[in-house]
């Protein structure tokens, strides 16, 4: 099996004809996502921008669902959640279908949407995302959604721990260099400290918000893979 990593969407250049892409954005829009699915919320539809955001609101019913989402980390004025992973409590979210506009991971989801297979990934579902990719036996690129267009240490970590997982079950796996880089970078598994230290994590510290690169950090912490179908993230 083949695991391509790219660092930001830039590197993707089309989601059409790829077969399986796997997007990552461990602080914190996919962990957020695998943590509201579990935690009961219907669905998560991504989109692009506060006005797609209220559009679909508008068209599903006003009552159906729940706006969130942040720009420069901060909750967006008259969405009622931000993208801190501990706001989407099951009393929060369950049953709800979740619009979600954020800087980097939604983008990242939306640029993965022509491909035949689109997966979510954080560092809280690796098992489960290494175990999918061994079971699907597939070639995949690990789409990183990185840091307004730029490389982002805690994504290409994550995507070096799921390669490095894959490795332990098939023995072999081939990649491109940043594959390789990745794997490197995931060499041992990601400590808070270390996610604290990246551009996403000091940000979080500035804003008071150090409690969700915890959460973030916790390897394995769901078996589940959330998947990408008809513009819609469920499990
Ligand atoms: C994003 O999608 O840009 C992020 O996850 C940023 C954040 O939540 O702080």
């Amino acid at each position: 099996v083949r695991l391509d990593v790219a660092f930001t969407p830039a590197e993707l250049r089309g989601a059409a004809g790829r077969r399986a892409i796997v997007v990552i954005d461990v602080l914190r829009a996919t962990s957020t996502i695998i943590h509201a699915l579990v935690n009961g919320a219907k669905s998560v539809l991504p989109v692009a921008s506060i006005e797609d955001a209220a559009r679909k609101a508008e068209q599903i019913g006003r009552d159906a669902v729940l706006l969130c989402g942040e720009r420069d980390s901060l909750p967006v004025r008259g969405f009622q959640l931000g993208n801190a992973p501990e706001e989407f409590t099951a009393e929060r979210v369950a049953g709800k279908t979740l619009v979600m506009s954020t800087t980097n991971g939604t983008t990242a989801v939306l640029a993965a949407a022509g491909a035949d297979h689109v997966c979510i990934a954080a560092l809280l579902n690796i098992g489960a995302v290494a175990r999918q990719l061994v079971a699907r036996g597939e070639d995949a690129l690990l789409l990183c959604a990185g840091r307004e267009g730029a490389f982002a240490l805690e994504d290409a970590a994550c995507a070096g721990r799921i390669i490095r997982r894959v490795h332990a079950e098939v023995g072999s796996v081939a990649g491109n260099d940043a594959a390789w880089a990745a794997l490197r970078l995931g060499a041992r598994p990601a400590t808070e400290r270390a996610l604290a230290r990246t551009a996403a994590g000091r940000r979080l510290r500035e804003i008071g918000r150090g409690a969700d690169i915890v959460f973030c950090a916790h390897e394995d912490r769901y078996d589940v893979v959330p998947i990408l179908d008809e513009h819609r993230v469920t499990l």
